[in-house]
């Protein structure tokens, strides 16, 4: 199966056997088939954070799992269970449209529910451990259905141990969020309270936040529908604060903030583009030219010049300033 518009970079690789289970009886089911062919399976969602560097020689499951419903409130809080293939914008705006108040800042972030404890994901000041209660997720091998927690996952910057000691070897099912009835704004970063000011907004409310998110990202952010991309294509590098101290004084324009434990987070865009890499292109690889951490194809590039590319753009912040940036999108 041609694998184009099954992933947003929009890389024409194959996967030897392609099928989609919208229940959980369902996808055992195939897995049982499959467990004697000794060929790997893998889970796609979105598609939004895959980079295919060659052809899938396995079963690629595409999780269509559907269904939102409440499964519990408290005083504060309110209990929103979704299926793993429900898409991820939507299902926000579903809970926004039901005045429930957290996941405003992430929204249009492209992707399945699915997918959103793989890398914990985070925008705008938010991430989504902030308000993840549960997810239930079917062990790919020995079918048992599993509940993990907000500790079980592990969750960091980027990362849970989905994405770590657990890789390949669960389909996550469900996720239920906890969600506050009154909300509690975060406006920490910058760029939003400037959008507001833009927007002319009077009361702060969870669709205002949602709209001026909505805003921004769509003003820097390639659409994939435009431009295939899969978002950042590395983390921003952590490092400890001598080193910082250090780069600092030989870059002092460098664009970095304060982290836990006496570590610094560096913008890897500002380094990428200070290599010279931003609106960069050879062949249809290229580098984003409004935000230098986006790798994009511009049509026919094929995983293995992206992921060239994305080398040897680490080659040169690790030259110029000595740090080592780590990819974030999943490399197949
Ligand atoms: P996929 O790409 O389909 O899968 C990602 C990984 O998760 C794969 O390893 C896959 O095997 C695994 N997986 C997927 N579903 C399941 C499941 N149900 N069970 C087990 N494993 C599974 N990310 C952010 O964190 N913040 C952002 O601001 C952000 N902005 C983005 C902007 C753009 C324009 C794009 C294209 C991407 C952006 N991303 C961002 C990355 C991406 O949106 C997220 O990582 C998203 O959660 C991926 O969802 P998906 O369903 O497309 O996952
Ligand atoms: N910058 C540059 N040049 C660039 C890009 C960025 O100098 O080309 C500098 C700017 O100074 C800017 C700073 O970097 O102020 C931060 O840039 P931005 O606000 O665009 O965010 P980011 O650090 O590049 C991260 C996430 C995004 C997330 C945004 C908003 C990572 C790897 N990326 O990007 O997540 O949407 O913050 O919170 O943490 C993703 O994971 O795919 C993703 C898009």
């Amino acid at each position: 199966v041609l694998l184009k518009s099954y992933n947003t970079f929009g890389i024409a690789a194959t996967a030897r056997y392609f099928a989609t289970f919208s229940s959980a009886e369902e996808l055992k089911g195939f897995t049982e088939e499959q467990h004697n062919s000794g060929l790997p399976q893998m889970i796609l969602g979105g598609g939004s954070n895959i980079l295919f560097t060659q052809d899938f020689n396995g079963w690629l499951l595409k999780n269509e799992i559907k269904g939102i419903t409440i499964t519990g409130e408290d005083n504060d809080y309110v209990y929103v269970k979704a299926g793993a293939g429900e898409n991820w914008h939507g299902f926000v705006q579903h809970c926004i449209g039901l005045n429930l108040a957290g996941l405003e800042n992430l929204s249009l972030i492209p992707g399945n529910v699915g997918a959103s404890p793989m890398q914990n994901i985070g925008a705008y000041g938010v991430e989504i451990k902030d308000v993840f209660h549960e997810l239930e997720a079917l062990h790919l091998k020995d079918h048992s259905i599993v509940t993990f927690n907000n500790a079980d996952c592990h969750f960091g910057y980027r990362e849970s141990v989905f994405k770590k000691e657990y890789r390949q070897q669960f389909a996550i099912l469900s996720v239920t969020y906890r969600l506050r009835k009154q909300p509690l704004f975060n406006t920490s970063y910058g760029a939003i309270n400037e959008e507001l000011q833009r927007m002319n907004v009077q009361e702060l409310s969870i669709q205002a936040i949602s709209q001026a998110v909505i805003n921004i990202r769509s003003s820097k952010l390639p659409d994939p529908a435009q431009i295939g991309n899969a978002g950042s294509f590395f983390k921003n590098p952590t490092i400890a604060k001598v080193a910082y101290e250090s780069l600092h004084a030989a870059f002092p324009q460098l664009v970095a903030y304060p982290v836990a434990n006496e570590q610094y987070k560096l913008a890897a865009g500002w380094l990428i583009e200070q290599c010279g890499w931003k609106g960069y292109r050879k062949g249809d690889a290229g580098v984003h030219a409004k935000q230098a951490l986006v790798l994009v194809n511009y049509g026919n590039a094929k995983g293995s010049d992206i992921y060239n590319l994305s080398q040897e753009v680490m080659d040169s912040v690790k030259e110029k300033f000595g740090v080592e940036l780590e990819r974030e999108v999943n490399i197949v």
